[in-house]
């Protein structure tokens, strides 16, 4: 009925008073219109009620799967990334899932497959964050919604690795080999989008974007492994490293067993 979804509208917008959401701009309202619908707004409250976010700020990045936004809770900032649900690719979404051990059962529908693939995230951050790869630390995934460490200052997020202006950029192209390694041998982990684009730089790497990885044990891991090395390699071969051959490379990450 009509009058009933204005009344839980009208409630939403009391609760959410409490969590502060601050729109910078109009422009900023209306990529948010297509992210914070009813069931995000609740999801919203459900954290603030939870003293995990006391306040919102405004859109850091708008793509295609997410948006990020800039929040705090008192005075620590973190970032929030929420996952669409009218716009998603889920033909993509849905081959990155399946074969997952950890994600047999989804409830059918397009907001359950949502819901798994921000834990899925979230999950992926953990493990990671074991191994010893530097990512942004998650601190809670509720429906759509996931927080997380805030990599940069004072709601200014730190450049992405392709625009840093890199010190020793042979320093970073290791760590980076590294955080492959560990992420395959220590957390059984592909990243599947490794990029020049997903890795943060606040004076060191920090590797984000997490959703699509899969475990060693996906039909598809290797493939992505190949993948993920092709593109860093290319990328810091463009700044004059002299990058390991990428065969030998994925020998040295996998222990030449595939
Ligand atoms: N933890 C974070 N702290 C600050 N900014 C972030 C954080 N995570 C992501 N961002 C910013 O948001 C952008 C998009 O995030 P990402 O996870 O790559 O989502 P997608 O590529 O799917 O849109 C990043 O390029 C980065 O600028
Ligand atoms: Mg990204």
């Amino acid at each position: 009925m009509p009058g009933d979804a204005e009344k839980v509208i009208r409630l939403l917008d009391i609760k959410l008073d409490k969590i502060k959401i601050k729109e910078k701009s109009e422009e900023d309202l209306e990529t948010q219109e297509g992210v914070l619908d009813k069931f995000t707004l609740e999801t919203l409250y459900y954290l603030a009620k939870r003293k995990l976010l006391t306040e919102m700020y405004g859109v850091i990045s708008a793509g295609k799967e997410s948006n990020i936004y800039w929040a705090k809770n008192n005075d620590v900032d973190f970032a929030v990334k929420i996952y669409r649900t009218a716009t998603a690719n889920f033909k993509a979404i849905q081959n990155y899932i399946r074969g997952d051990p950890r994600f047999k059962k989804i409830r059918k529908g397009i907001r359950p497959l949502i819901y798994a693939w921000a834990l899925k995230e979230f999950k992926n951050l953990q493990r990671a964050s074991s191994a010893g790869v530097r990512v942004p630390k998650p601190v809670a995934v509720k429906n759509n919604v996931l927080i997380m460490e805030f990599i940069g200052a004072n709601g200014k997020p730190a450049p992405l690795l392709k625009n840093a202006v890199l010190e020793a950029p042979e320093n970073t192209y290791k760590i980076i080999c590294d955080y492959i390694k560990k992420l395959y041998n220590k957390a059984e982990l592909v990243h599947a989008d490794l990029s020049e684009f997903n890795v943060m730089y606040p004076g060191e790497p920090v590797i984000i974007d997490m959703s699509q990885s899969v475990l060693v044990s996906h039909p598809l891991a290797l493939d992505y492994l190949k993948r993920d090395i092709a593109i860093i390699s290319r990328f810091f071969r463009g700044l004059g490293v002299e990058v390991i051959d990428e065969n030998d490379f994925l020998n040295e990450v996998t222990g030449g067993v595939q």
